[in-house]
């Protein structure tokens, strides 16, 4: 099954996780299209993702990776996902 990861990082100081700009609430939005959809991809929520800074960043596994992640995004997120040359 393919895999989109979310960046779930909390850091304590200052802004500058993806957790503190809000990916635990766009990883329970994007589960939920996903469900809703009933879609053959997974959310792994992941520790960091190397670009801190970007955030929120996901990563399709196999594919691009997206940063200042909006809910917007999600459904462009999810057909990066599905396309077909994505292993
Ligand atoms: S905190 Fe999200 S990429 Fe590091």
């Amino acid at each position: 099954m393919k895999t989109i990861m979310v960046c779930i990082k909390q850091r304590l100081a200052g802004n500058s996780s993806c957790a503190g700009r809000g990916s635990v609430a766009l990883a329970n939005a994007l589960e939920a299209q996903i469900a809703s959809q009933a879609l053959p991809l997974r959310v792994h929520r992941f520790p960091c993702l190397g670009l801190c800074e970007l955030g929120p960043n996901m990563k399709v596994v196999g594919g691009d990776m997206f940063h200042h992640v909006a809910e917007a995004d999600l459904p462009a997120i999810i057909a990066a996902a599905m396309d077909e040359n994505v292993a």
